[in-house]
């Protein structure tokens, strides 16, 4: 059992898999920022073993900072972003990357890029591990994609169910029996 009475039904991504691409979007970054230093923003509480895998693959000077975000997306048609904690330094002239666990709506990221965007960053960039395009509401580029997937509601690396579900090292879909 993983919660409320929830097993694995199957899974959907492999930790292999996962390694993989976490790989490939190591060198994609190592090659975009070559010759610069990053700062790198993990997005808690999903993103943080994505980020913690990441950081590892990528070979350049990097800083690390957190934020916790809160959605009122399903209240407000436009999504207002709450922020619970905020990054502890600057981010003025820096390359700044979004590292998310996975881009669902859309509509936080949304709204987070367009505030961190107001602390004049030398550039701003999004990667994400997992993508589920078909339940986009708003127009997001997202410069880096681990993975796509369907639209299953998915748990484990660091993604939940209610807050369980994110020590499972494979990303699986649930069943209630
Ligand atoms: P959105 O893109 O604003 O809709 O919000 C994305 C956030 O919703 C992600 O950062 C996750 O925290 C959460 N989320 C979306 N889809 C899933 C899922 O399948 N499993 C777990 N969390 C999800
Ligand atoms: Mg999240």
């Amino acid at each position: 059992m993983i919660c409320l009475g929830k097993k694995i039904d199957h899974t959907l991504v492999s930790r292999d898999t996962i390694r993989a691409f976490v790989k490939r979007l190591g060198e994609e970054i190592h090659r975009d920022y070559e010759g610069k230093e990053l700062y790198l923003i993990c997005v808690l509480k999903g993103s943080f073993m994505f980020m913690a895998d990441l950081i590892r693959e990528i070979n350049l000077p990097c800083q690390i900072d957190f934020m916790s975000v809160s959605s009122y997306a399903g209240e407000k048609s436009t999504g207002v972003v709450k922020i619970n904690k905020d990054l502890d330094h600057s981010i003025a002239g820096k390359h700044v990357l979004i590292v998310e666990d996975i881009v669902d709506t859309g509509l936080t990221l949304n709204h987070l890029k367009s505030l961190l965007s107001t602390r004049n960053p030398a550039s701003i960039g999004i990667v994400t591990a997992f993508d589920k395009p078909s339940r986009r509401k708003v127009d997001i580029k997202v410069d880096y994609i681990g993975m796509e997937v369907p639209n299953e509601f998915i748990v484990g690396y660091g993604l939940d169910l209610e807050g369980y579900g994110r020590n499972l090292p494979d990303v699986v879909v649930l069943s209630d029996n």
